[in-house]
């Protein structure tokens, strides 16, 4: 993120726990010594092997990983919750290991908000006044606190359950509750530690889905931890993949997705619905169209050698596509007309949209239209290449298995 300020910065962290964490464990685990060994050998655990990586103002940076690699680990350096071993943590130019008492607290509740898997509401209280508590805790007047704390209900979509009891909600709302107590005090960082992790799959969506409009809206910087990359992929600006307290691949979604660092993102990556990320114009090719005034020979021409062909007007707003079949149709019912040959049962997308939407659309058979909002052709995409990009990263998972195996 060369062009935003940097609000969260790990240099080169280190966390060994254990009674003595800077000795042989350290010098194991910086000389690059796995986990695993280095528990053998010294009785310590690596929390994090010399993780690196710095987060834009305004961003969604996804830490995912499966259960013990390190990633709560990792937040709970930001809020240093976590001394680290070695290595720096700077949030927003403060170097986070110089913060001690009342000035750590203070930092804490102005610069972050919190939420977790379990999130401790108090269940007989109501929902404003849950919301509101952080605030009352920092001594803000109570007008102004539920001022506040109605405002950042909005933002969850809760305000009409301001003054029920937070026992009464369903799991997903009571998480929402969770999420308006961290947003209520307006801090600049979200830290959200497996948020969603315990609501059921479809909730868990809804929930990613309103994360993403209230980001829209408030442009925090959120820091989410998961052990699903389906949910990574989905809400992440970009996705940090740890494994065994070492980052293995920091990257977009599509990056992830189409060049995994490593067999093990690919393994990952395997299971992903990669579609849903990969964009229409990533994959499009140009369309080389032809023009509807075109005469029928030059387009029988063109469609022999090429197979079919767009057909677009003068202003380039595409008009249907014919196909050799087409041709031999018309040839045979005597009407060698280009009109009369083109089909107008093309399918269409726009170059935003993501090739998951167009499963249905590939599997016609037709060549897909890209054509943008005014309807004008950009670019075409076939359906083998849909498909073939689709199954792109699976065959990069095999060839990892190739190598390693044979
Ligand atoms: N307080 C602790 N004492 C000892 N080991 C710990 C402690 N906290 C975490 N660990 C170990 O550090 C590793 C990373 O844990 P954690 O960051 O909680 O993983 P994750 O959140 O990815 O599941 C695990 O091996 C875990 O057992
Ligand atoms: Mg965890």
């Amino acid at each position: 993120m060369p062009d935003t300020e940097q609000i969260i910065r790990l240099e080169e962290v280190f966390k060994i726990f254990g009674p003595q964490p800077r000795g042989r464990a350290f010098d194991l685990a910086q000389a690059g010594v796995h986990k695993n060994d280095v528990q053998k050998q010294s009785g310590h655990v690596v929390g994090l092997s010399n993780v690196s990586f710095t987060i834009g103002k305004g961003e969604i940076f996804v830490v995912m990983g499966l259960s013990g690699s390190g990633k709560s680990t990792a937040i709970r350096t930001v809020n240093k919750l976590h001394d680290v071993t070695s290595g720096e943590v700077w949030v927003d130019g403060v170097d986070v290991q110089t913060l001690h008492g009342k000035e750590l607290q203070a930092f804490r509740r102005e610069k972050m908000g919190m939420v977790f898997q379990h999130f401790a509401l108090f269940p007989h209280r109501n929902v404003i006044d849950n919301v509101a508590y952080g605030l009352k805790v920092q001594k803000v007047d109570r007008a102004e606190r539920e001022t506040a704390a109605l405002g950042a209900l909005r933002l969850v979509g809760l305000e009409p359950y301001a003054d029920n009891a937070t026992s009464e909600l369903s799991g997903g709302m009571q998480q929402r509750v969770g999420l308006a107590r961290a947003l209520a005090s307006d801090p600049d960082i979200l830290l959200m530690d497996e948020a969603f992790s315990a609501l059921d799959p479809l909730i868990r969506r809804q929930m990613q889905d309103e994360l993403m409009a209230i980001q829209d809206e408030v442009h925090k910087t959120i820091l989410f931890i998961t052990h699903d990359l389906n949910e990574a992929l989905r809400i992440g600006d970009r996705v940090c993949i740890m494994k065994d307290g070492v980052v293995v691949q920091i990257g977009t979604p599509e990056e992830i997705l189409t060049e995994p660092a490593t067999g093990y993102v690919a393994e990952f990556v395997q299971d992903v619905d990669q579609g849903r990320v990969i964009k229409v114009e990533e994959v499009m090719v140009p369309a080389d169209p032809i023009l509807d005034s075109a005469d029928f020979e030059e387009v029988q021409r063109s469609v022999s050698a090429s197979g079919d062909r767009l057909v677009v007007d003068n202003a380039g707003v595409c008009v249907g596509l014919v196909t050799k079949s087409d041709i031999e149709r018309v040839q045979r019912q005597g009407t060698p007309t280009l009109s009369s040959a083109i089909r107008t049962d093309v399918p269409v997308a726009n170059p935003d949209q993501t090739l998951n939407e167009l499963y249905a659309d590939a599997g016609k058979g037709l060549p897909i239209a890209c054509c943008d909002p005014a309807g004008r052709l950009v670019g075409r995409l076939d359906p083998t290449a849909v498909l073939e990009e689709l199954g792109r990263v699976e065959a990069l998972a095999d060839a990892f298995e190739r190598e390693v195996y044979m």
